[in-house]
């Protein structure tokens, strides 16, 4: 047991705001995979924590007459009591404002300096005044602040700067080396083109504000987010303390998961920070996608949604809300959040297929035997399809999981449901239960339904803490009977189970009576939360020839953003090309466009249009085209490409 250690750490959230339900996502997510790596017999350190430095909580701080040490202490209160309210089984919680972080952050940041990767030189750049901030040429929107569009200057400012730059090719060999180390694989793509458009070395210290960790040999300087903020993940194990004992046991971490955005700083800053200090690297990175909100973007400021989890919780217990958020997104895509999926799922998937099925198998293991089953029992052919799918279905689920892909273990997991629920209809056992003869017969259709929802308990522990027991209990069941070993084999169903029909494990709930008071709670009537979701057309209409209907999941996979073109010319060797240099909201990158016949460069300069941004790079005619831009085909030899203007380069589209 000793080295079958697991080690995953989430995010460390920033405490400028309330935390919301897409900060939820994340953490979720962490819980269940800590939680079943502990069932398979790990030993996991599970980590989360605040990320408390830096200008905009100084800020906000300020603005609300209090010190940033009191701002940042009541929102993580209220991060953790979060936390707690989600069964979240984080092993330890980092703020980035322990004693101990701030202690192993300086003595890190000495070694970097002593070790030459840290030099002191001067930061320039464009400088926006009322934001205190700076932004690079390219950063920059039509020449103004990108945040608040006001004019910047150019500006200089001592500081210290880490030498990111000369990782470029240890960085490159390294995903080489180890093609899983950046998850999912379109991640990595976009993590090798910004490295190839150059790494510029990376600043770590500001001296325009002080909340923050000081230089201890640089009075006036403080560490600069990212150093302070990505070395929590060994600082909380203890590196560069007195104790070190658990960084020795759990270092490398076996995953770090992210949202999207903040991949780069974990597959290019922190490998090439770990490299420097001459550090293993983690196994992996895993950059989930984001939970979008009405309005289509990742923060919950929509109308008409319900997006805050103390109000979801409250309304639909935690178990429903986890369920939803590991069942309706892949993980490593993005998907929409509305209160209408939630309400759906919890009805179909919950109340109606999981719910009844535990319902029914109670009630009649009650009503025919007093809950307890006999042990003559008789089984038939028809049993046998059941038995296999149950047996097999951890195996199934080991297998996603392993993969980060919750939903698609949750999906098999409820084709058995689906299937046991048919075995009723199939096998009548209200018919049975009119002839004493039968009786074998029932209890064995009776042992087979409470040996699924055994499997099922144990594998949807990690995904809903609540329910599994709770169905255990219904079933009486535990011990050896619940543990995971068992839940691989058939048959482990306890001759002296006593059965009990309990409360319903999910009640139905009315959806026109619920978004009519959420609309009320939120004060809201536009009644956009009200608006049922339109039947998919696309159902009635007859497809066009050859190609398979898909799902929104499959949908989900491609990765739509909006692009603006900087630069452009014709390609040697191959008149039908453009070569497009395209601002994609995160870098630049080229692509490669066969619409030289329809627009000339200048034409197509400045223009906004669509990017499919996760498209694996090809060479076409000696250039590396990273993506491809939507066009429509007229069908007369014409196309036309779909322009976006006027909205801002990196919007997501869906
Ligand atoms: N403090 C940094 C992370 C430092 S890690 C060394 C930070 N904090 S954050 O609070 O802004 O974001 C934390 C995480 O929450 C990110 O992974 C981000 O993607 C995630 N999410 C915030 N809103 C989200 C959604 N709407 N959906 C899914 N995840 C989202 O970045």
């Amino acid at each position: 047991m000793e080295d079958k250690t697991f080690y995953i750490t989430t995010p460390i959230y920033y405490p400028s705001g309330k935390a919301h339900i897409g900060h939820s996502y994340c953490t979720v997510a962490s819980d269940a995979i800590a939680r079943y790596k502990r069932m398979q017999g790990f030993d996991v350190m599970f980590l989360t924590g605040t990320d408390e430095h830096g200008q905009k909580i100084e800020l906000k701080a300020k603005e609300e007459g209090v010190t940033p040490k009191e701002y940042v202490d009541k929102i993580v209160a209220q991060f953790q009591d979060l936390w707690k309210l989600l069964d979240i089984s984080n092993d330890r919680f980092i703020r980035t404002t322990d004693e101990k972080h701030v202690q192993a952050v300086q003595k890190i940041f000495h070694r970097l300096y002593d070790k030459g990767e840290i030099y002191k030189g001067a930061y320039k750049g464009w400088y926006c005044t009322p934001c205190e901030s700076f932004w690079t040429e390219t950063q920059l929107k039509d020449h103004k602040c990108p945040d608040c569009g006001r004019e910047v200057k150019w500006a200089e400012e001592e500081a210290y700067f880490f030498k990111l730059s000369e990782y470029a090719d240890r960085l490159l060999k390294l995903y080489e080396e180890r093609p899983s180390f950046i998850q999912p694989e379109s991640r990595k793509n976009e993590m090798i083109n910004f490295i190839k458009q150059g790494l510029e070395d990376l600043c770590v210290t500001r001296t325009s504000f002080t909340w923050g960790i000081p230089v201890d040999f640089d009075p006036g300087h403080v560490v600069y987010v990212w150093l302070d903020a990505l070395t929590n993940y060994i600082t909380a194990l203890g590196y560069a303390s007195d104790d070190d004992a658990d960084y020795r046991k759990y270092w490398p971490a076996d995953v770090h998961f992210m949202g999207k955005e903040i991949v780069r700083f974990h597959a290019i800053i922190w490998p090439a920070m770990l490299m420097a200090l001459g550090l293993p690297l983690p196994k992996q990175v895993y950059g989930h996608g984001w939970l979008l909100f009405g309005d289509g973007t990742k923060m919950s400021k929509s109308k008409g949604n319900v997006v805050d989890p103390l109000v979801l919780c409250d309304r639909y217990g935690v178990d429903a809300i986890r369920y939803f958020l590991l069942r309706e997104i892949p993980f490593g895509a993005d998907g929409n959040f509305t209160n209408e999926a939630l309400i759906g799922r919890i009805n179909a998937d919950l109340a109606n297929d999981l719910g009844n099925l535990l319902s029914r198998t109670t009630a009649m293991a009650q009503k025919y035997f007093g809950g307890k089953l006999p042990a003559k029992r008789e089984e038939a052919p028809i049993d046998r399809e059941l038995q296999e799918m149950a047996a097999s279905l951890r195996a199934k689920c080991d297998e996603n999981i392993e993969k980060y892909q919750f939903s698609n273990a949750l999906a098999e997991i409820w084709k058995l449901i689906a299937r046991a629920n048919k075995y009723i209809d199939e096998t009548a056992p209200w018919v049975l239960g009119k002839d004493e003869a039968q009786f074998p017969r029932l209890a064995a259709v009776l042992y087979h339904l409470c040996e699924v929802l055994r499997i099922v308990s144990i594998l949807l522990t990690p995904f809903m803490p609540n329910t599994a027991p709770k169905m255990q209990e219904q079933l009486g069941i535990s011990g050896e009977a619940v543990s995971y070993a068992s839940a691989g084999t058939w048959g482990g169903f306890p001759e002296s189970a006593v059965i009990q029909k309990g409360e319903a494990l999910f009640p139905r709930i009315d959806v026109e009576k619920e978004i009519a008071a959420l609309i009320a709670l939120i004060g809201d009537t536009s009644g956009k939360a009200a608006a049922p979701e339109a039947k998919p057309e696309t159902a009635k209409k007859p497809l066009p020839e050859g190609l398979a209907q898909i799902g929104i999941e499959d949908f989900a996979k491609v990765e739509l953003r909006v692009a603006k073109i900087l630069a452009c010319e014709p390609v040697k060797k191959a008149k039908k090309l453009l070569k497009l240099t395209l601002d994609d909201g995160q870098g630049q990158r080229t692509v490669a466009s066969g619409i030289a016949k329809w627009y000339t460069p200048e034409e197509l300069i400045g223009k906004s249009v669509i990017l499919v941004a996760n498209l694996k790079p090809a060479v076409l005619c000696g250039v590396e085209s990273q993506g491809m831009i939507l066009a429509a085909d007229s069908g007369e030899d014409t196309a036309k490409v779909l322009f976006v203007d006027g909205i801002p380069a990196g919007s997501p589209i869906h």
